[in-house]
């Protein structure tokens, strides 16, 4: 407001130090010692006269040496007066200026607590996640936690990343025996804050004796019971196999509180995709084959923390023999009903059924009660089925990862009473002679209903998980996702990109479009920690039919596959219960490019302008170097992080979820982007790399104008004619003239003419280059409005 006075050099002066200006950390413990950062541009003019700081109306202490001028300011926070907790703002007095400017931040003082360790105890090999609890753990710079063990200081490694204000993560080391930590103590700038009363205790290591039994399946998910000792000094054991070559992914054991650590129950994990299954011999015995070559023996090793003994078992069998998967027959090949008859046996058939299963591994559920399993052979299941009044019940088997749904068991239809009818009035017998009527059609239309006695069917088709057919298909967890998945490979790609739904807790919508639409979410880790800030995009309809499914699971394992800093990530898939999925990708704090730079809030110099530029190609090029086209590439479809960093997106499925009016349509279905797209992807619909290329000179147009729409009154159909006629864009009012010479490029006629994303990035890191070196910082230009600013800074280039 103040501001107003002075002339307008000084007006976009001080535009660029509240700008720019970065404090941290933003908090102290109340003794002080913090050392603070300030960077900037116009922090002070020489070494000396160092702008002075207040925090919270409590000086701070100059470092002189780290004193950069005009660009960074160190200080050290003093102690707060009492050794009280404040909040106030951050004072920066600039000599020479004589006003003091307030950081747009408050800094606070606190008084750090701890409250408890978690878990209590860990095995003496170290290696334990251990969690401190307080308040204002996040307090200035944390320095160190440090167990006091009596005799030494040991540090718990800490994770940098954990640090959190009720909550940060270290990792304890190993110790040489068992030994009580006295106290817990956590340094924040040098000064302590101790948890007393032996919080945490090393125990004896785990010992893993027997592992019983050692078959499973090849999808993994049976129950090994694994007995030994001290188990229960680690929270999260986990099992894996490994060949020698490969190992698999982990899964969670689970403790039998009642055994005080004696026993573990360990689902086999999925084996990993260069093992084969054993298959028993042409006799159908129950003699499997060998494994053929004894370097594909699979062993069992364990996590327990930093134990390492667990890891490679030497002395005892711990050699996992897999089998194939089980498969059984639908109940009637035309998924008609069996009937169920009283008091019988139920029998249900198949093959490989008990390799590695047995009675208590296999659970079949009738209409989702128990149909207890009385026989298991290596053809046949037989169950005892659950009662039932009435009515369709469907049959399904589980065992370990598996899932199958063999048909349905028809127990007979509703019954229809006529009794009550007799002592009614008489408006309410007509009524009652309609309803008759109804339920007489509905009986007549149900008895039609063929039943078939399931011994007299002919399905000989196999249920495995190719041919499973999904009627009321319920997606739950990921498994469930899984098993719709025919394609092995495909599969293990899948495994590590499904995330659970129940960690994605969805916020508020940010957008929609053609096919759905886009949540701000919170994402939590496993262990309900560190929840992240996502962006989640719905799908509806999209999962409506397997075949699409498929594709779009592909896609989604080939784009997590995609790392780098300019092209936006995809974090992970899920699965609404109704089956449609849902895609995780990073928050991106700015927002989409286009709405970036044409807000006049954001006043973007002309070198970053360029910078979005280039960090557009470098993200391009390296699409291209993975053979992706991504054929929409403008503005709107890239994304700004917190650090303004552009990132491409909105590719593959990211792609399409923003309805805009840049899409130009003739006939309904197809919506295009008919501005930004290449001639050849007009008339022929053709996509390349080098169609890519032109949507990315009309990006970089899209940036000098700061966001107009292309072709200004141009209609979207008339677009190809007037590119036919050899006319292009103008050149934008400040674009230097060899960027437009770039843009000319990119828009040449015959694709081969225009450059690749690998030539721009150079080209441009070059302009980037020269220009920062002439330039200096904008916050140097002291001449002009900020229109004059932007074009002053542009002529340099
Ligand atoms: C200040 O700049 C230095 C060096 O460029 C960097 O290491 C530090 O993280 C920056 N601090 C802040 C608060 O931005
Ligand atoms: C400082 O501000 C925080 C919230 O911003 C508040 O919880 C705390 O009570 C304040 N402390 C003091 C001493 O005013
Ligand atoms: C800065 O903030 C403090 C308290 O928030 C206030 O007392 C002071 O007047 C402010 N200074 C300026 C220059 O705005
Ligand atoms: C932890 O930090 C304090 C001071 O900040 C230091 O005195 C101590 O040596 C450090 N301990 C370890 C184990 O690094
Ligand atoms: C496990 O131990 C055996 C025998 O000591 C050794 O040959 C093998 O390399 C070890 N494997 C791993 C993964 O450490
Ligand atoms: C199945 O077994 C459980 C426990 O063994 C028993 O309670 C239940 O009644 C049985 N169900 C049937 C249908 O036999
Ligand atoms: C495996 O064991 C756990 C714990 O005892 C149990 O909850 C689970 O149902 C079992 N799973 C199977 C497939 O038997």
């Amino acid at each position: 407001m103040w501001h107003m006075y002075w002339c307008c050099g000084y007006k976009i002066w001080l535009c660029f130090l509240w700008r720019d200006v970065q404090v941290s950390p933003l908090s102290a413990p109340v003794e002080g010692h913090t050392k603070v950062t300030i960077n900037g541009t116009n922090l002070g003019t020489s070494d000396a006269s160092i702008p002075t700081v207040r925090l919270a109306g409590v000086a701070c202490r100059p470092v002189v040496e780290e004193y950069v001028v005009s660009k960074r300011i160190m200080c050290t926070a003093a102690e707060a007066p009492g050794r009280l907790g404040r909040n106030g703002s951050i004072e920066i007095q600039i000599q020479g200026l004589g006003r003091v400017y307030n950081y747009s931040k408050q800094f606070r003082y606190v008084d750090p607590k701890l409250e408890a360790v978690f878990p209590v105890k860990g095995p003496m090999s170290g290696g334990t996640r251990l969690t401190v609890r307080g308040k204002d753990l996040n307090a200035g710079n944390l320095d160190n936690i440090s167990l006091n063990l009596g005799e030494e200081m040991l540090p718990c490694v800490l994770d940098r990343s954990s640090i959190g204000s009720h909550s940060t993560i270290c990792t304890t080391l190993g110790v040489s025996r068992p030994k009580v930590v006295t106290s817990v103590r956590v340094f924040f700038d040098g000064n302590v804050r101790m948890l007393d009363q032996d919080p945490f205790t090393y125990t004896e290591d785990p010992v893993v004796e027997k592992i019983m039994p050692l078959t499973s399946f090849i999808s993994g998910g049976r129950n090994l019971t694994v007995t030994g000792k001290n188990f229960d000094s680690i929270q999260q054991p986990k099992m894996f196999v490994w060949n020698g070559k490969e190992k698999s992914q982990t899964t969670n054991c689970l403790h039998q509180p009642e055994m005080s650590g004696t026993v573990l129950t360990c689902p086999s994990p999925r084996a990993p995709s260069g093992i084969i299954a054993s298959v028993p011999d042409t006799l159908g015995s129950l003699r499997l084959r060998r494994q053929l070559d004894t370097n594909d023996a699979v062993e069992i090793g364990f996590i327990m923390d930093g134990v390492v003994a667990v890891q490679n078992l030497t002395n005892i069998a711990s050699t996992l023999q897999y089998v194939v998967d089980p498969l059984f027959q639908k109940l009637t090949s035309d998924g008609s009903s069996v009937k169920y008859q009283n008091n019988i046996n139920f029998v249900i058939r198949g093959k490989y059924i008990n390799l590695a299963a047995s009675k208590p591994d296999v659970i079949v559920l009738i209409g989702g009660q128990n149909c207890n399993v009385t026989a298991l052979t290596q053809s046949v299941l037989i169950c005892t089925p659950p009662y039932f009044d009435y009515g369709d019940k469907l049959v399904t088997i589980h065992i370990g990862n598996l899932h199958y749904q063999v048909g349905y068991l028809n127990y007979g239809d509703p019954p229809v009473s006529y009794g009550w009818i007799a002592g009614l009035i008489v408006p309410v017998v007509i009524l009652s002679v309609i309803g008759i009527i109804t339920i007489a059609v509905v009986y007549k239309r149900r008895s039609k209903r063929t039943t078939t006695n399931h011994n007299g069917a002919n399905a000989t088709e196999y249920l495995g998980l190719s041919s499973q057919t999904t009627p009321p298909r319920a997606v739950h967890t990921i498994e469930d996702a899984l098993a719709l998945v025919k394609d092995g490979d495909l599969k293990a790609a899948l495994k590590p990109v499904l995330v659970c739904r129940e960690r994605i807790k969805l916020g508020k919508l940010l957008g929609t479009g053609h096919f759905g639409c886009v949540f701000e979410a919170i994402y939590e880790d496993s262990d309900h920690y560190n929840p992240s800030k996502v962006a989640v995009k719905t799908f509806q309809g999209k999962g409506a039919d397997i075949q699409h499914l498929d594709e779009f699971l592909r896609e989604a394992a080939l784009m997590t596959s995609f790392r780098h800093d300019h092209v936006l990530a995809l974090l992970g898939i899920c699965f609404e219960v109704d089956g449609n999925p849902m895609i995780v990708l990073p928050y991106m704090a700015n927002g989409d490019l286009k709405s970036y730079i044409e807000n006049s809030k954001n006043a973007p110099t002309g070198l970053q302008l360029l910078q979005f530029g280039l960090d557009v190609a470098r993200g391009m090029e390296y699409l291209a170097e993975n053979k992706f086209v991504h054929r929409d590439l403008a503005a709107r479809n890239c994304m700004l992080d917190d650090q303004l960093r552009a990132k491409v997106a909105d590719f593959g499925l990211t792609r399409d979820v923003y309805t805009t009016e840049y899409y130009s349509s003739r006939d309904k279905q197809a919506k295009l982007p008919v501005k930004w797209m290449a001639p050849e992807s007009m008339e022929r619909n053709v996509y390349t790399f080098r169609s890519d290329v032109w949507s990315y000179g009309v990006l970089l147009w899209e940036l000098f104008t700061r966001g107009k729409v292309p072709y200004p009154g141009v209609d979207g159909w008339d677009v190809l004619q007037f590119l036919k006629l050899g006319r292009r864009l103008d050149q934008p009012d400040y674009c230097p003239q060899h960027v437009y010479q770039l843009m000319l490029k990119c828009w040449s006629w015959e694709p081969e003419e225009r450059p690749d994303f690998t030539s721009i990035v150079t080209l441009i890191e070059e302009t980037v280059r020269d220009n920062t070196e002439v330039g200096g910082e904008p916050g140097h230009t002291e001449r002009g409005g900020r229109e004059d600013n932007y074009h002053a800074y542009i002529e340099v280039v």
